[in-house]
């Protein structure tokens, strides 16, 4: 029998598919049914920086308007008895923690290093087994350079690894510039771990109205080629753990991305179209494959096609271009 554990920024995990964050993570009955469906790890749907600060500041409010004077009573409000996205937060990953024994993974939706970070020492106190941080600024403005706009991800890993203990991965997105230099100058920090890459809803034009529509907020297999690629770069160059995220929809993806160095293999459009049932689907079509390898774990395999390891490295670059388009030439 193929044995599919593995470990991910310093968790145990009895196998490398995780539901990664989405609206599909965000309810203790969802999160029940997800560890049913046998996947090993739950990142659970995003809190935004903004319902956290917006919380905060409410509190200090309320504290201020009733006399309160420390700070730190806030640790003592009763969450049950509000309704606020943070005390629902919180109250999900105490309830994920005593319903569910698969890791759960907090995550944080934000784009500032202020007021927020402390927040993390609740993340842990209500028993998340680590954090993952999405971080996102569209690098829009003309007036900032690559190093300012990377400086905002290095401000909150270092506030974030003060405030807590947690394990911490970093999801990013591929709209970096020197992005194999970024991802190395990540891995230099206390992250356990990188997620390659976070996909963004993208408008579309509707040139029969002059609207703006939306592209599909699935994604599709095809588009697993993008951090199939830059896992294949990255993985055995450092020493961070790499999670693929994006286009696996299948048992078949998850292999490609192990192959190419994945840590672990987040899934998402494929739950929310095939339902949860897939995970076992993605699992049993992995261990099949592994059996009909001779794989009796993933580290025999893991990483075999990365671009440190293949025969083949300069597949993942240019000149594969230059090929595929010689050949079709008429
Ligand atoms: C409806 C929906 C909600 C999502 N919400 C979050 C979120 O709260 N936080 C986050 O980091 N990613 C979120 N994502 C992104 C997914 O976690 C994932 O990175 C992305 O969908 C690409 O993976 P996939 O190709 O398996 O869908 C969301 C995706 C979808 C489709």
């Amino acid at each position: 029998m193929a044995n599919l554990s593995t470990t991910y920024m310093g968790l145990k995990l009895k196998n490398p598919i995780i539901a990664s964050s989405s609206g599909l993570t965000g309810t203790l009955k969802d999160l029940v049914e997800l560890e049913k469906s046998g996947v090993g790890a739950i990142v659970l749907k995003s809190i935004f920086e903004e319902e956290i600060i917006s919380e905060t500041e409410d509190n200090l409010n309320k504290m201020n308007a009733s006399g309160f004077i420390y700070p730190e009573t806030m640790e003592y409000f009763d969450f049950d008895e509000m309704e606020d996205p943070v005390a629902n937060y919180l109250k999900l990953i105490a309830d994920a923690k005593s319903e569910v024994s698969i890791p759960i993974i907090a995550s944080v939706n934000c784009v500032t290093a202020d007021k927020w970070p402390d927040f993390a020492k609740r993340i842990q106190s209500a028993g998340a087994d680590g954090i993952e941080l999405n971080i996102f600024a569209l690098p829009t403005d003309m007036n900032r350079s690559a190093t300012q706009n990377e400086a905002l991800y290095f401000d909150i890993i270092e506030r974030v690894s003060k405030a807590t203990t947690l394990p911490i991965a970093i999801k990013i997105s591929p709209y970096n510039s020197s992005l194999a230099n970024f991802i190395k100058k990540l891995s230099e920090t206390k992250v356990k771990a990188i997620v390659l890459f976070n996909r963004f809803y993208s408008p579309d034009f509707d040139v029969n109205n002059f609207e703006f529509t939306s592209t599909s907020v699935f994604s599709t297999p095809a588009e697993i080629a993008l951090s199939l690629r830059w896992v294949a770069i990255m993985s055995g160059r450092i020493d961070t753990d790499l999670s693929a995220s994006t286009g696996v929809h299948d048992g078949l993806g998850a292999i490609k991305q192990l192959l190419a160095g994945a840590q672990t293999v987040q899934v998402c459009s494929t739950l929310y179209r095939n339902g949860f049932a897939k995970v076992e689907d993605i699992l049993k079509q992995t261990e099949e494959w592994m059996n009909e390898k001779g794989f009796n774990d993933i580290e025999q395999f893991r990483g075999k096609m990365s671009q440190v390891r293949t025969y083949n490295p300069a597949a993942f670059e240019r000149v594969q271009f230059m090929k595929y388009f010689r050949d079709m030439d008429r």
